[in-house]
């Protein structure tokens, strides 16, 4: 099974990171295939809103990294989006590439709305990797909402996997020990009992997602 997998984050030691090597350790263990893409290297250019993908079907623009990348996500079942969440949203990087997925279909403007039809056939697992600085999930749903709409606008066979890491601040937390996030809490002035609880926690988030890279992997192609 292929996999492509997005690096939103623009940090290294980068919590969303973290989540994603553990989704990928799951994935490996069922020998999984997978192609790595760090979105903040900005290798893919932004979309012109030419529209010409809609005759085409394929990006009219030339010269960056997008017509391979391109064929990787076609041949891939699996693709993972990791990214921290800003202002409730992806990273602008992340969100670069992800318009240029405007060229796998076509677009009519019908009187009740906007009409999608993917050029081929997608069955895809689309699965969303969030870390966020928020305690509650609410700052992730627009990220969750656009790829609801993203994954149905690409066809019925495609489904959406989600898991949101929730109070994580700063690099690396999402892997500390018991001792350091403790010093951190102390430090944002965090209740002490609430690094204990968040550890756990932390740990069961990386667990999560290990164990749905490597469900997602042992499923049946196509
Ligand atoms: C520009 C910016 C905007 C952010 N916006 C939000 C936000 O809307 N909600 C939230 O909960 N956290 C927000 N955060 C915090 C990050 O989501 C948090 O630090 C996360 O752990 C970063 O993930 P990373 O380590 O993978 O880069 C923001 C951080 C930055 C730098």
């Amino acid at each position: 099974m292929n996999i492509v997998a997005f690096h939103g984050s623009p940090r290294t030691n980068s919590n969303s990171s973290h989540m994603l090597r553990e989704f990928l350790r799951g994935a490996a263990d069922r020998q999984a295939n997978c192609h790595e893409v760090f979105a903040a290297e900005n290798t893919v250019s932004s979309c012109r809103g030419c529209l010409r993908c809609n005759l085409i079907k394929r990006c009219a623009i030339k010269g960056d990294a997008w017509e391979a990348l391109r064929l990787k996500i076609l041949d891939a079942t699996v693709l993972v989006f990791a990214s921290p969440v800003y202002f409730h949203h992806l990273t602008s990087p992340l969100k670069q590439i992800l318009d240029r997925f405007r060229s796998f279909m076509h677009i009519q403007v019908t009187a009740e709305g906007l009409l999608h039809t993917a050029w081929q056939e997608w069955k895809k697992h689309f699965v969303l990797l969030l870390a966020q600085g928020s305690p509650d999930n609410d700052n992730a749903k627009p990220i969750i909402d656009l790829f609801t709409f993203i994954t149905r606008a690409l066809g019925p066979g495609n489904s959406l996997h989600s898991i949101v890491g929730t109070r994580l601040a700063v690099k690396g937390q999402v892997i500390m020990s018991r001792e350091e996030l403790g010093t951190l809490y102390t430090r944002l002035e965090l209740p002490a009992h609430l690094a204990e609880i968040d550890c756990e926690r932390n740990q069961e988030l990386l667990q999560s997602c290990h164990d749905l890279g490597f469900g997602l992997a042992g499923k049946e192609e196509g």
